[in-house]
């Protein structure tokens, strides 16, 4: 076992492409994208491979990110049948040495045989939601007493402030910077909506063109994510409005289908507001954590 090195993604991809033929995951990061937000990764300290036969047989690599809960850490494993519950061990040992007080691992529905041995517990599902373009989109209806504007006109700051407003009471909320919230993103797909009196931000939804290769969706994808409405304005609409909205912009910007990804067990339902705008689930996943408070 070593650590990984950057040069190995390409390696490391093919592996993860085998993941998702084994029903693990569901979808293979493209290169550009991968070699974006591993572009500061710490390889040596938070990544190991197994090699056999000059080749990488197994991959763990380990993300986390401070939350109110305390550190928030995620294991991605990858590994041949003998090899992977190995990796998605040194993962979850790495994160209790380390100080997580959360380790979370997403696999795909009942593909987490061996997790329980390894102090994992299955917590809740995960889902990805699909809708196809050719029935026709939902038409968007706006909400009197709001107006919506995108990324072309929104104040820079405001993005984070109202996306981690609007997800502090979601499932294991981690606070946001504005940069990873839209630096990576079309401003036209970006949607936030507003008090038409105080121009005050109370919404938002984004949406991003994806392209994964081998994968059986027609591409690319319109991944539509960080849909929030603050509490205090829920209920009237403002979500279906921005989400109906960001699916003809997706389409105008040239999505073939249409995905997001959401939390079985939300809270607010976000999954009623998905299925009346046409989304099923696709995929379906499952969390395990381990928790040491
Ligand atoms: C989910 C969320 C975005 C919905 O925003 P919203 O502006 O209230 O949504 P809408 O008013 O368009 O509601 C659409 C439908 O969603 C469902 N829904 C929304 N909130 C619900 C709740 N608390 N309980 C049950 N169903 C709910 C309902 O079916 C609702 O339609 P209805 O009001 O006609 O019954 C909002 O509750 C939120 O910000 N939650 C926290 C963050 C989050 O979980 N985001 C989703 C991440 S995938």
């Amino acid at each position: 076992m070593r650590s990984a090195r950057e040069d190995d993604i390409p390696q490391l991809l093919d592996l993860w492409r085998e993941e998702v033929a084994r029903g693990r995951q569901d979808i293979v990061p493209g290169e550009t994208r991968l070699r974006r937000m591993l572009g500061r990764f710490d390889w040596d300290s938070k990544s190991r491979v197994v090699e056999r036969d000059e080749r990488i047989a197994g991959s763990v690599i380990v993300m986390s990110r401070p939350s109110p809960d305390g550190v928030l850490a995620n294991v991605y494993a990858a590994g041949e049948p003998d090899v992977y519950l190995g990796m998605v061990r040194w993962g979850v040992e790495f994160c209790r040495a380390a100080g997580a007080a959360v380790t979370q691992v997403f696999v795909g529905k009942d593909r987490g045989a061996g997790f329980p041995g390894l102090g994992l517990r299955h917590v809740r599902p995960w889902w990805r939601m699909d809708r196809g373009i050719g029935d026709g989109l939902p038409r968007p209806d706006p909400v009197p007493g709001y107006e919506m504007i995108d990324g072309r006109t929104v104040h820079s700051g405001s993005w984070a402030d109202l996306f981690n407003g609007t997800f502090a009471d979601h499932w294991r909320f981690a606070p946001r910077l504005e940069a990873e919230i839209v630096s990576d993103k079309s401003p036209e797909l970006c949607l936030m909506a507003v008090t038409s009196a105080e121009r005050e931000p109370v919404a938002l939804t984004l949406g991003e063109i994806e392209r994964y290769t081998g994968d059986p969706r027609p591409q690319p994808v319109g991944l539509i994510s960080s849909v929030g409405t603050l509490p205090g304005h829920r209920r009237r609409g403002l979500a279906t409005w921005l989400v109906a909205d960001v699916l003809q912009r997706l389409q105008a910007a040239g999505a073939h289908h249409l995905s997001l990804y959401v939390d079985g067990e939300n809270h607010t339902r976000a999954y009623n507001a998905y299925r009346k705008l046409g989304f099923e689930v696709a995929f379906e996943a499952e969390v395990w954590e381990a928790t040491f408070p």
